[in-house]
């Protein structure tokens, strides 16, 4: 096979542990990705794609992940420390037998990313760092539990917010939205790249090309790269049983951004301009595809 795993015979047991014959279980699909893979096609490893069980677990981790971003709806208001909304998002996390999977994930030293403003991604919360009326501000927040991994952001407006970052907001909205209608079972992932470039640059914005989504599920980030330009994208084919998310950075500005080296963290955009993002998990389906967590 095309990723060096299983390949039973026909009447064998499927190696999926369904304890079904091959040929009644994943025999045609994996026809179906052999060739593809023969042709010079991105196929995911089979050992990436998720079984319904890997779903079942994603969806209970989910559900915590989307209680912590209802709960900080619920509470985010000006006046409100970034630290306070990393205590939350722990204590409610741990509450419901979670972990936070920001949480010392290669050193990061807090629950949760919270980005304001021109923090393009990875903005650490801290205790100087108040919210202010007509702040934009991304919520992004990742939960293990029982080893499954969920992941999603949220844009949260502080107040009255001027027209132009509300248009940002909202057309990063309208870019993900756009993303997920291309999804399509045995499309390509570069698809859904193209359709939110275009609702992005169509509206004056860019999308960052550095950081993207991912494959997701019992890692963090697990392949592909999910970017948001043909170029930057894994051209994939979408086979059911993916597991990945749309996050894409738009900034109000240029597309470019910088790191600060003296966290080696926090991401802003290099000429000052704003920047929003909103995540969401999915899995590709037999009829397109099912939302996990956002
Ligand atoms: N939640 C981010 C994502 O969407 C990853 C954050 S990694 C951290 O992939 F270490 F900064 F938390
Ligand atoms: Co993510």
């Amino acid at each position: 096979m095309y990723d060096d795993g299983p390949r039973p015979g026909r009447n064998d047991d499927c190696w999926c542990g369904s304890g079904q014959k091959y040929k009644k279980c994943h025999m045609r699909k994996d026809e179906r990705m052999e060739l593809l893979a023969l042709k010079g096609e991105y196929v995911l490893p089979r050992n990436l794609m998720k079984s319904a069980a890997d779903i079942e677990g994603i969806k209970r981790s989910a559900e915590i992940n989307k209680g912590v971003l209802d709960m900080v709806g619920e509470r985010i208001r000006a006046g409100v420390t970034t630290n306070e909304i990393d205590q939350w998002i722990y204590d409610y996390t741990v509450e419901h037998g979670g972990v936070p999977a920001d949480l010392n994930y290669e050193g990061y030293p807090k629950s949760v990313c919270t980005s304001i403003n021109d923090v393009v991604c990875h903005g650490i919360p801290n205790d100087k760092d108040v919210l202010a009326d007509g702040d934009i501000v991304n919520v992004d927040c990742s939960t293990i539990l029982d080893g499954y991994f969920s992941d999603s952001s949220r844009m949260f407006m502080i107040g009255e917010v001027s027209d132009e970052r509300r248009r940002l907001v909202e057309t990063t909205h309208e870019a993900v939205e756009a993303g997920l209608a291309a999804i399509k079972p045995w499309g390509r992932l570069t698809d859904m790249a193209r359709a939110v470039q275009q609702v992005v640059e169509g509206a004056g914005f860019s999308v960052v090309r550095e950081y993207g989504g991912h494959g997701i599920g019992h890692e963090f980030h697990e392949d592909p790269f999910v970017g948001y330009t043909e170029e930057m994208c894994d051209p994939y084919v979408l086979v059911p049983g993916m597991c990945f998310t749309i996050e894409p950075m738009v900034n109000a500005g240029k597309s470019d951004i910088w790191i600060d080296r003296g966290d080696g963290w926090v991401v802003r955009t290099k000429d000052g301009s704003d920047s929003a993002q909103w995540e969401v998990q999915l899995v590709v389906t037999d009829d397109g595809y099912e939302l996990l967590s956002w």
